[in-house]
């Protein structure tokens, strides 16, 4: 699991993960963070480790994998989650933005796999996960290079699903709506503004926050046997903002 000391998706896929019965290996820059989720689920008496992996460094990608292979001689899924945002208008990017935003959101992903696959064919199969965004699917100003990453992301898991279905590994993408956690919510209201709530009344057809778990679950479903005949898909869990054309007030006239 990348990212997983996350407190939106990332903590909340590895919660959802190790409640159905996995060991979660919580894997993230933020090595206190991730210690946290780690402490947190073991606690719960849930079983869980946590381990530093860089995914926008190749020798860091390896040196974890290869630990986790040490110790448990396999991986049988792979959680994608570590990503970054970044708005900004297309003509004010400068190089560095894209390889940081690219190289975290597409690279990571790309080096993750190619780390797991050696071990995922020798045991016959096993099944990758990629965290994208419904910024893959539409997007709005100033999110040019997140949505180029995210939509490479497809064009990778469709990739991956490809080279290795005859051996029995399968790679899919969730595309998350807008995930915003407690703090990020307390923020919003300190500020005295309402952009979340009204995110919810406006941009989705659910009026409801959408939760890492929501997101982590999704993950679950597409890790388990229940998702065996599924590979190479895009599953939106969006509370619906994708399947809007114009948000709710635009609609109205
Ligand atoms: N939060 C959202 O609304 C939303 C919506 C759609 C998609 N996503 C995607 O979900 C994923 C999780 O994002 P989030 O915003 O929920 O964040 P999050 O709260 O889950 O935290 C992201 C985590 O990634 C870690 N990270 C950043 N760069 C890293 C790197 N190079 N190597 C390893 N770990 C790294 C951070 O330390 C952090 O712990 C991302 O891929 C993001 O693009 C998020």
């Amino acid at each position: 699991m990348t990212g997983g000391a996350g407190p939106r998706i990332g903590s909340g896929i590895c919660r959802a993960l190790a409640e159905a019965g996995w060991h979660v290996v919580v894997t993230d820059i933020d090595m206190p963070s991730a210690r946290k989720v780690d402490q947190a689920l073991r606690d719960d008496g849930l079983s869980a480790e946590s381990l530093e992996l860089d995914t926008s460094d190749h020798d860091s990608v390896l040196a974890a994998v290869g630990q986790v292979l040490e110790t448990h001689g396999n991986v049988h899924g792979l959680v994608n989650s570590a990503g970054i945002g970044l708005t900004t208008p297309a003509d004010q990017l400068a190089d560095e933005d894209y390889e940081h935003v690219v190289g975290t959101d597409l690279r990571g992903p790309w080096w993750c796999a190619q780390a797991v696959i050696p071990s995922m064919k020798a045991a016959g199969g096993g099944s990758i996960v990629n965290i994208g965004s419904v910024h893959a699917l539409s997007t709005f100003p100033g999110n040019s290079l997140y949505s180029a990453a995210k939509s490479g992301l497809v064009g990778l898991t469709r990739g991956i699903a490809s080279d290795y279905g005859g051996f029995g590994i399968r790679c899919n993408i969730i595309h998350p709506g807008l995930v915003a956690c407690d703090a990020d919510f307390e923020q919003a209201h300190e500020s005295g503004v309402d952009v979340l709530d009204r995110w919810q009344v406006d941009r989705q057809l659910l009026n409801r926050r959408i939760t890492g778990i929501d997101i982590g679950r999704a993950a679950e479903f597409l890790l388990s046997d229940a998702a065996g005949a599924i590979t190479g898909a895009q599953l939106v869990v969006d509370a619906g903002t994708s399947s809007m054309l114009v948000d709710r007030e635009a609609a109205l006239w």
